[in-house]
């Protein structure tokens, strides 16, 4: 049977990567940060990201909203939304896109707050910047309904304050605000706990599950932690090595691993109260995993429905070939 290969289609996709290459220019040479990658964020989803640290998870999304270090370069690909290659678009078309059709969540809410600006005021100007002909009125009762919306207590008075009096939580709670401000399409969340609490870390992602169905958005959900991935994700992407290895629904990727890096993601399970130990685990567990050289080896060819995995690992995963790895999905 001919394998069937994934490919991004932009017209049902929300974002549509498709071969992205970004290279970083180092000291010692160009180094690849990622290496041809494709996949689909649908409209409404939450997609779960995954992968060890270095595998080209924050990369590629940055690649795709222009976010990159000055010393980063994309090499080719196309980062299709809403009809427009945002890979070829100017930066001020892209700031447009950013904060409006596309809210980001980054790890970590201080470096991404001004420290000089109130929180009301920070909010108030990302509504600003979108909505131009949005009066002073409306724009302040806005702020005060997101931030009561994000579960900050007593909003009048929160606004007046600047990031510093607010706790790692409540200062994420505005992050998300200032996400959804202008009620975007696509919302980025890029590790956006692991600098909180572990109390605090269920009740952020409570949140963004909240306001995304609320706003009706897609959420690309970027995380170390599995168990994460199992309670919020409809669809997972693993990235190894600066590309995607695999991709599937969620029920599939846990109960029907094809791609022995995922397994061993897996098998290293995720704890809420230990990143750091988790994640030495993972490397190395998946340390002297080969790492396919040929790029057709490479290419996602797929299993069962919407799940794809790199063509080298399409076989069964008990070892039985792949003409009854189809018939099994007929059947299904
Ligand atoms: N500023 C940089 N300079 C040089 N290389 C970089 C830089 N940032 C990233 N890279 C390269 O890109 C690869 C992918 O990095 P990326 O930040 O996307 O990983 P990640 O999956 O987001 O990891 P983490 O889980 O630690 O956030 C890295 O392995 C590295 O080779
Ligand atoms: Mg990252």
């Amino acid at each position: 049977m001919t394998p069937e290969y994934f490919t991004s289609d932009p017209a049902t996709a929300l974002l549509s990567l498709q071969e992205v290459v970004t290279e970083f220019h180092t000291e010692q040479g160009v180094v690849r940060g990622i290496d041809g990658v494709s996949y689909d964020v649908r409209p409404g989803e939450c997609l779960g990201v995954v992968g060890e640290s270095g595998s080209g998870k924050s990369v590629t999304i940055m690649s795709a909203l222009g976010l990159l270090p000055p010393s980063a370069t994309v090499r080719s690909g196309h980062a299709w939304f809403d009809g427009t290659d945002l890979l070829q678009c100017s930066e001020r078309r892209l700031s447009r896109v950013r904060g409006k059709e596309i809210g980001v969540v980054f790890q970590d809410p201080m470096t991404a707050l001004n420290p000089v600006m109130s929180v009301g005021a920070q909010i108030a100007e990302s509504l600003r910047a979108h909505n131009p002909g949005m009066s002073r009125t409306a724009r302040r009762a806005r702020v005060l309904e997101l931030l009561s919306d994000v579960g900050i207590p007593d909003p009048a008075e929160r606004a007046k304050q600047y990031p510093h009096q607010f706790s790692g939580g409540m200062r994420q709670r505005v992050m998300v605000a200032i996400a959804i401000a202008n009620r975007p399409k696509l919302i980025i969340a890029d590790e956006p706990t692991t600098a909180l609490d572990v109390t605090v870390q269920a009740q952020i992602l409570d949140l963004l599950l909240r306001v995304q169905a609320e706003v009706g958005a897609a959420l690309v959900l970027i995380t170390h932690d599995l168990g994460v991935i199992a309670e919020m994700a409809d669809r997972v992407v693993v990235m190894n090595g600066g590309r995607v290895v695999e991709q599937a629904p969620v029920d599939a990727l846990f109960h029907d691993t094809r791609h022995p890096y995922t397994r061993a993601l897996l098998g290293s399970l995720p704890r809420m109260d230990s990143d750091v130990g988790r994640l030495a685990t993972v490397q190395s567990q998946t340390q002297g995993l080969a790492v396919v050289p040929d790029a057709a080896e490479q290419r996602l060819v797929r299993v069962g429905p919407d799940h794809y995995v790199a063509s080298a690992y399409a076989h069964r995963a008990d070892g039985a070939e792949p003409d009854a790895a189809e018939s099994k999905e007929v059947v299904a």
